[in-house]
């Protein structure tokens, strides 16, 4: 991407300068390699974010063997279990894969251990600083990424030792901060000098090259991938995310500090009431209490959480992520070639 990147920067050039520049690039062919795929040894700059409960090994090695970098939600399951998932990954794919560490996870001391024993190469990191286990990290040549929402954190990150940030606008699926994508991104490459993943809204090759355009490095996705065929999800979550449009999402707990946007439903009309009566912290949390459980294994779309982003108004079919990701990276060659 480094030539589009380029490409960009001298669109006031004069016509045969352009022509030039065209023959060589088609000659070339676009290269996909970014800072963040020589970082992580992927072939593709695309990243499927960790999501808890529904990013499990099935589809983490799915999207690392299509040539992307799957990730393993951690979310607040046990240690434990995140060791065994690891290492059924590891048996589909010899390409490198992530973990997302959930930091408010009660284990999350034991899991960060669990990810240096198992050799994981990328560690996402949401929900708070990780601060405390990046010199453990390090030491073990793990890949450091946290998810940030502003650009104070992401400057805070890359003095703690952070190897690049994901970007995430508040278009989102699940957790989300207030700045938008396209204002966030361009805002924290200014900031820092380490690789920009941007992550919110984006699912398809326009959504991808415009992420380049904002100067990101890579796109990471969660609402997209959800439909994807290796994804365990059940089927009735799967098929509101296919049915939603653009204005579907709700995002609950504005009133609490725990915005989270997630797909209309009869759990979310509850909490919004809720909320507006001003009702205790855990009257809403009696609500949601492994609601997102209820919806990703029971298939529990009433009173379950459907986490999912404001762009699953455009996510119209359960494709495999090899399908997923040469379509993106196809529409996007088209699109970044002059
Ligand atoms: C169902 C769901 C669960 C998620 N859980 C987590 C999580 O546990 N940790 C995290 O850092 N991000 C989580 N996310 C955010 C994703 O990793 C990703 O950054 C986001 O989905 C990107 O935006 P998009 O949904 O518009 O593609 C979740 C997203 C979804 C849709």
């Amino acid at each position: 991407m480094e030539c589009v990147k380029k490409r960009a920067s001298h669109s006031g050039v004069c016509g045969r300068y352009k022509m030039d520049l065209y023959l060589q690039i088609r000659k070339m062919g676009i290269n996909m390699k970014t800072k963040i795929t020589e970082l992580l040894g992927i072939e593709y700059p695309i990243i499927q974010g960790g999501m808890a409960w529904v990013a499990e090994y099935h589809l983490a090695a799915a999207v690392s063997e299509a040539g992307g970098l799957g990730i393993i939600g951690a979310g607040g399951a046990p240690a434990s279990f995140v060791r065994e998932q690891i290492q059924k990954a590891k048996e589909l794919t010899k390409k490198p894969f992530g973990v997302n560490v959930m930091l408010m996870n009660p284990e999350a001391d034991e899991i960060a251990k669990v990810v240096v024993e198992e050799g994981v190469k990328v560690v996402t990191t949401g929900a708070g600083n990780p601060g405390k286990y990046m010199a453990m990290w390090k030491e073990a040549g793990i890949k450091v990424i946290p998810v940030v929402a502003s650009v104070g954190l992401a400057k805070m990150m890359e003095r703690a030792g952070a190897d690049a940030v994901v970007a995430e606008g508040t278009e989102s699926g699940g957790h989300i901060g207030s700045a938008t994508t396209m204002t966030l991104v361009p805002q924290v490459v200014d900031a820092v000098s380490i690789p920009v993943i941007a992550a919110g809204g984006i699912a398809d090759g326009r959504g991808f090259a415009a992420a380049m355009m904002l100067g990101a490095d890579a796109v990471q996705m969660g609402t997209r991938f959800l439909v994807a065929k290796e994804c365990t999800v059940h089927e009735n979550y799967k098929q509101k995310v296919i049915a939603a449009k653009d204005i579907d999402s709700a995002v609950t707990g504005m009133s609490n500090g725990h915005p989270v946007r997630q797909i209309r439903n009869k759990l979310t009309r509850e909490y919004l009431q809720l909320e507006k009566e001003g009702a205790s912290l855990e009257e809403m949390e009696k609500l949601t209490l492994g609601s997102l459980r209820k919806a990703v294994v029971e298939g529990d779309v009433v009173t379950g959480t459907i986490m999912a982003g404001q762009i699953a108004g455009m996510v119209s079919k359960e494709q495999t992520c090899k399908e997923m990701i040469e379509e993106i990276m196809s529409e996007a060659e088209k699109l970044l070639k002059l």
